[in-house]
């Protein structure tokens, strides 16, 4: 069996943060150093702030990332922005297929997964987020709803240098509801699964992170489970405390 990936600690800021906010990116870096050396730690602001974010986090161990990403290069799409364009701003991963857009922009898998080609394209990390919603869980197709947006949406020629799988149940997000370890460890293991059968030995190595309603007080507990690699942070990524208190996991 491989060794477990080095772990990744994301936040997505969502559409939250102003020029102002670099301050607070300051304080996330500052705690940031002795913690790298366990994990990964990325930031995800709004698309306005990464170039200002990404000089600023120059040198230090901080990444950035963007939240999406049009499929195209460059051409007539008013209003969308590349991952080229990201690459050129300085991040060097994206969210694709959150479930804020799955929903609110009716994202299919195919979309997903043409966004995640054109971040690997980039040269960056396609972050692929995937997730059951409550009615889906309800009816009891949580394994069935992942398996098949996960195979929809993988790219080809992913590998674990760049892909990162995201699990968010879209009734955890923002809600202060967490799934049960048994169902997090479930989940975990159908997309490792799904992962080894797609990509071979860099399946293994590949990393799954989750995301809804992490918070300092549950990290430990979430990010203890097998086949979780790390997290990725809505709300508590916007305060630098409770950030580096839940990747404080990985430095304890
Ligand atoms: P919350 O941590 O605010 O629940 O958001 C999770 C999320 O959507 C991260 O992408």
């Amino acid at each position: 069996m491989a060794s477990a990936p080095r772990p990744l600690v994301a936040g997505n800021w969502k559409m939250n943060g102003l020029k102002g906010s670099v301050g607070e990116l300051s304080k996330i870096m500052s705690g940031c150093g002795e913690l790298s050396r366990k994990a990964d730690l990325m930031i995800c602001p709004p698309t306005t702030l990464i170039a200002a974010f990404a000089d600023a986090a120059r040198g230090s161990q901080l990444q950035i990332g963007a939240q999406d990403c049009h499929a195209e290069p460059s051409g007539a799409f008013t209003g969308d922005v590349s991952a080229e364009m990201l690459a050129d701003a300085g991040a060097s991963a994206v969210i694709v297929g959150h479930s804020e857009r799955r929903t609110l922009h009716n994202e299919t898998d195919a979309q997903v997964r043409a966004k995640a080609l054109a971040a690997r394209r980039a040269g960056l990390i396609a972050i692929v987020c995937i997730g059951e919603t409550r009615a889906e869980r309800e009816a009891g197709q949580t394994l069935a709803v992942v398996g098949r947006q996960l195979e929809g949406s993988l790219p080809e020629g992913a590998s674990g240098d760049n892909l990162v799988v995201a699990y968010e149940p879209v009734w955890a997000i923002g809600t202060g509801l967490t799934p049960t370890v048994d169902d997090v460890s479930k989940v975990h293991a159908l997309i490792r699964q799904i992962l080894v059968r797609n990509l071979g030995l860099t399946g293994d190595v590949t990393r799954i992170i989750y995301g809804g309603s992490v918070k300092p007080a549950n990290a430990t507990e979430l990010l203890g489970i097998a086949n979780v690699n790390g997290a990725l942070i809505g709300g508590a990524s916007l305060k630098a405390a409770d950030f580096l208190g839940i990747a404080g996991v990985y430095g304890a």
